[in-house]
């Protein structure tokens, strides 16, 4: 039987010439995804916008591949200009009073900070949970909190550590105490499975530029139908309204649905990439890719603590993702990352480990490689 990595091998041409362990950074994309956009920019070279129904049938399509992929309604699924702006729209929306609060912990991404220190203006404070060793626990998360707290937001997966955190809880916890959860999905979407369906997150982003394999510069924002009302949207513009080709009538209805959000005219280069990359995904089958990320990096742990790394990443039931990080013993981290990446094993250095971050179409193959690799720059 061949497996997914086989299967999707002609999808992935940077095989032959890379072994990508980087997608925590920047993805490489399918070539069906390259195809999307060449497609969208030949028709506006060749009839300009003449065909925009054609154009609005893609957007559709990768709304409703967005919403599959997430098990929600393509009502509750906006394009997003990246991550941040899906964190600022949460940031700035949520009916803050004086004197609240937001939860975070102190080893987040910078895109999940500073939209929230902004918020200082509006009177509200940002707090900090500390990490134990890459992990972030819902017990310092809830002693975080008080009848202050709005909201909690947090990676579903830490970018240092690759630490996943267990949202079914998180989301309980957050409807416990009556707090907005927001989640910074982008260092899991495309490479963990995800229901919405089965628990309340209220809103979660992503760019496309990692795990889902598509271009920079164009991501998804989902919020739950049941806030949307709740909200005070920051960022209205024509495209918020429900009837925005009714170009003179100003009538500031708001659509009912999570589009509201998009503002004016979208990346639909951008948009047809990413509903392209999804198609793949869902069609690859997330609990499949899941499945294959996670006993990759498995066996990639099994190989570095074979030659003698330090494996730092958490990596026990439910906590792991497809971020393996390590570091070896006198080495630099940013020496050895540079010396893996020159001698071609893409990778990064993160908070001083080495970070390996594969995806469903590497396999065994690519992962001994990039151990074989490794050995070279270890001191006997
Ligand atoms: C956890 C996390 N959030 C957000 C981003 C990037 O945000 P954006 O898509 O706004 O550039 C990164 C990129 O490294 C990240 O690791």
């Amino acid at each position: 039987m061949s497996t997914l990595a086989d299967r999707y091998a002609d999808e992935f041409p940077v095989k032959e010439n890379l072994v990508y362990f980087n997608h925590a950074a920047v993805a490489p994309i399918p070539r069906r995804t390259a195809q999307a956009a060449q497609e969208v920019l030949a028709r506006q070279l060749a009839h300009g916008g003449a065909e925009y129904e054609v154009w609005e049938k893609g957007v559709r399509r990768a709304r409703q591949s967005l919403a599959d992929l997430l098990h929600t309604g393509t009502d509750e699924i906006a394009f997003a200009k990246n991550t941040t702006h899906g964190l600022i729209i949460a940031a700035e929306s949520i009916p803050w009073r004086e004197g609240d609060n937001v939860v975070t912990c102190a080893i987040e991404f910078p895109a999940n900070v500073y939209p929230w220190l902004a918020l200082e203006r509006r009177g509200v404070e940002t707090r900090f949970v500390g990490a134990r060793q890459g992990r972030v626990t819902l017990d310092d998360i809830a002693a975080a909190m008080d009848r202050r707290t709005r909201a909690v937001t947090l990676s579903w997966v830490q970018f240092t550590s690759g630490f996943r955190v267990d949202l079914g809880k998180l989301s309980a916890l957050c409807r416990e105490r009556d707090a907005f959860l927001v989640v910074d999905a982008i260092q899991g979407l495309g490479a963990l499975e995800l229901d919405l369906s089965r628990y309340a997150v209220d809103f979660l982003c992503a760019d496309g530029h990692k795990w889902l394999l598509a271009p920079e510069g164009c991501g998804v924002l989902y919020v739950r139908r049941q806030i949307l009302d709740d909200l005070v949207p920051a960022n209205v513009g024509w495209l918020s309204v429900q009837r925005p080709d009714d170009y003179l009538n100003y009538d500031l209805t708001l659509v009912p649905r999570a589009r509201r959000f998009e503002e004016g005219t979208r990346n639909m280069v951008g948009i047809h990439a990413l509903g392209a990359s999804v198609s793949l995904l869902l069609e690859a089958g997330p609990r499949e890719i899941e499945r294959a990320v996670l006993g990759l990096t498995d066996y990639l742990v099994e190989g570095l603590l074979r030659l003698g790394m330090e494996v730092t990443s958490p990596r026990g039931e439910g906590e792991c993702s497809g971020i393996v990080t390590f570091r070896a013993p006198g080495l630099s981290a940013d020496e050895l990352a540079a010396g893996l990446n020159a001698a071609g094993v893409a990778c990064a250095s993160r908070a001083g480990n080495v970070r390996f971050s594969p995806h469903f179409y590497n396999d065994q193959a690519d992962a001994d490689r990039a151990l074989e690799t490794l050995r070279t720059f270890i001191r006997p």
